[in-house]
């Protein structure tokens, strides 16, 4: 999922910002992930970079990579930093683009950009520019820009598309971009999607990686690639971040990317959308695989029998190969099995399988051994209660690991 639902949008918003401006006020209390000159070392940023940077700004980085491993800013360019907070790649990007360069560092958090625009004050830094504004919309001109340089900010963004759609419209086409943010494995369900708490702890709002990079292709950014890849929450101090980052697979990679020419035609972007290796993941990865393979069944089953008995009325004769018929319904109903089976490495319990076996037995019983209608839809009800217990199992046990359902034993 890439932009998130409307409603808790403003919520979350107001979360970030508290979230970042509390980083930009204390930036030595805890948080729950890593922040200052350490975490900026351990990121791999050279000692030559950070050495330049002034104290106070590198101790509000919150990164979660190094972007420059990607090597976007050149001498001369006009660059933009997204979600640059207290400044530091800002600065970076600014000895990067000398001479001639000029580097406009924009946040969200009113906090970040205040100590920015204090830092460059007492430094007498003149070729950098503070912007307030959001990813979503840019306040600046079409392709007014050479490069763009982002850290750790896309996965804060309510709607990632379109945040996407305006860098490509403020960089100028041939421009490059480069980009360290967090990714993950598997989705998140879509109500602890909307949980604002979570969206700022940098897992729950991420992209799986594959739809991250489509996102670019699909705006019309080539030659896209990762150029570092790293487990960014194992630097986390909070043992509760580093098993929800686990759980979903979260970690950070460093992307560099070239704008296209023009945007694709939409006729490109939707095929590339509807790819079916794509929708396949996305059911796998999303664990709704049981469910596909149930529908499948039940369409292949009683949609067969209704298209048997309902064509003769049209005038279509259609005659019905039993054999690969039930073949058919059985290859389903073992994918559905397996899918329960699978729920079983998640820690939902044996009940869903057991279940789902009983049901599946009696569908295979009665299209093998002895037909009855009865039995057969009795064997899939059983079924479809099942792959129902499996998915609620999992959401549960998910909210569990994000700290939402504390009260639920994982049953
Ligand atoms: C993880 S911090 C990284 C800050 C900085 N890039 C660094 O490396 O230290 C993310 C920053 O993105 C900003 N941000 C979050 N959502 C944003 C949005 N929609 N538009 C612009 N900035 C945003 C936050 O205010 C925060 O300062």
């Amino acid at each position: 999922m890439v932009a998130i639902l409307g409603y808790s949008r403003p919520q979350i918003i107001a979360a970030v910002q508290a979230m970042y401006g509390a980083v930009a006020a204390t930036p030595d209390a805890p948080f729950h992930f890593p922040v200052g000159a350490e975490a900026c070392r351990r990121l791999g940023y050279p000692t030559a970079q950070t050495a330049e940077l002034p104290g106070e700004t590198l101790a509000r980085f919150a990164g979660v990579g190094y972007p420059f491993r990607a090597g976007a800013v050149r001498p001369g360019d006009r660059v933009l930093d997204i979600g640059a907070g207290a400044g530091n790649d800002a600065l970076i990007a600014r000895r990067l683009a000398s001479p001639g360069g000029r580097v406009i560092a924009l946040d969200l958090t009113a906090g970040m950009t205040r100590r920015l625009s204090d830092a460059i004050r007492r430094a007498s830094i003149d070729d950098l520019d503070i912007v307030q504004g959001s990813a979503e919309q840019l306040p600046l001109p079409d392709g007014c820009v050479d490069s763009i340089t982002s850290n750790g900010a896309l996965n804060l963004v309510p709607d990632k598309r379109r945040a996407v759609a305006e860098m490509f419209r403020v960089l100028r086409p041939g421009g490059r971009l480069q980009l360290a943010d967090v990714v993950i494995h598997r989705p998140v369900s879509v109500d602890c999607h909307e949980d604002p708490r979570l969206w700022v702890e940098c897992v729950v709002g991420a992209t799986v990686k594959e739809d991250l990079l489509a996102l670019f292709e699909e705006a019309g950014f080539e030659e896209v690639r990762i150029v570092g890849e790293h487990d960014y929450f194992a630097l986390s101090e909070s043992p509760q971040t580093r098993e929800v980052a686990a759980s979903f697979g979260a970690h950070a990679i460093e992307v560099g990317m070239r704008r296209g020419e023009a945007a694709p035609s939409w006729v490109w972007r939707w095929r590339h959308r509807l790819d079916p290796r794509r929708a396949w993941r996305r059911v796998q990865r999303r664990g709704l695989l049981g469910l596909a393979a149930l529908s499948l069944a039940l369409l292949s089953c009683y949609g067969t029998l209704a298209l048997v008995a309902l064509l003769p009325l049209l005038g279509i004769g259609l005659a019905l190969d039993e054999g690969l018929w039930a073949g058919t319904i059985t290859l389903f109903v073992l994918l559905s099995l397996g899918a329960l089976a699978a729920g079983l490495r998640r820690r939902v319990g044996p009940l869903p399988l057991m279940l789902g076996s009983l049901g599946g037995g009696l569908v295979l019983h009665a299209l093998f051994v002895d037909y009855r209608a009865l039995v057969e839809l009795f064997g899939f009800t059983l079924l479809g209660t099942a792959v129902a217990l499996d998915l609620r199992r999992r959401r549960r046990q998910e909210a569990q690991i994000l700290g939402l359902d504390r009260t639920a034993s994982g049953a």
